[in-house]
């Protein structure tokens, strides 16, 4: 099961952010797909903030990860500059902690994450619309996104 929605502005990107982050808890797993200026980062500052982030959160491609303390901590990692390593960075260790973890270009690391994620597909069509699409893996996630399609 797949859930789309269409969005017509980055307001509303920051809204199915913030109302995607008050249903979040420790330990939960999102993964971020979609072309460079698609949105991904855009997304994760609006789910951090519903979190209770209150530092600015941007891009971590030069370090590829980012920890933030929340209501719930938050892991922000943009695996992108990985695309050519086959070394094993233990990044797995990470997904098993208290916090939230959002992974820009998570298929890069696709043997490191844990079986149960929620998947997010990021497609833009225009300036400012976009498509999601949410792909749950798990009964906690399918919970999760019926909660926040209902
Ligand atoms: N509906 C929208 N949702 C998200 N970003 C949008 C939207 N409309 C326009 N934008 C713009 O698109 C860009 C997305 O950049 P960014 O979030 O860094 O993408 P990515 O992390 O996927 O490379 C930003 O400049 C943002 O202002
Ligand atoms: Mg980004």
């Amino acid at each position: 099961m797949k859930y789309e929605r269409i969005i017509n502005s980055e307001q509303e990107t920051e809204q199915l952010a913030q109302q995607l982050a008050s249903l979040l808890k420790p330990n939960d797993v999102l993964t971020l797909e979609g072309d460079l200026g698609a949105g991904k980062t855009t997304f994760t500052k609006s789910v951090a903030k519903g979190l209770g982030i209150t530092r600015n959160v941007n891009s971590p491609t030069f370090t590829i990860l980012k920890q933030y303390e929340g209501r719930v901590p938050l892991n922000h990692l943009d695996v992108y500059r990985l695309a050519d390593s086959d070394e094993d960075l233990g990044w797995d260790e990470l997904f098993y902690g208290d916090a939230v973890s959002i992974i820009e270009w998570a298929h890069l690391i696709e043997e490191d994450l844990p079986p149960e994620k929620l998947a997010i597909q990021i497609h833009r069509l225009e300036e400012d619309k976009r498509k999601f699409t949410f792909e749950p893996f798990g009964k906690r996630y399918e919970q999760l996104c019926e909660e926040l399609f209902e």
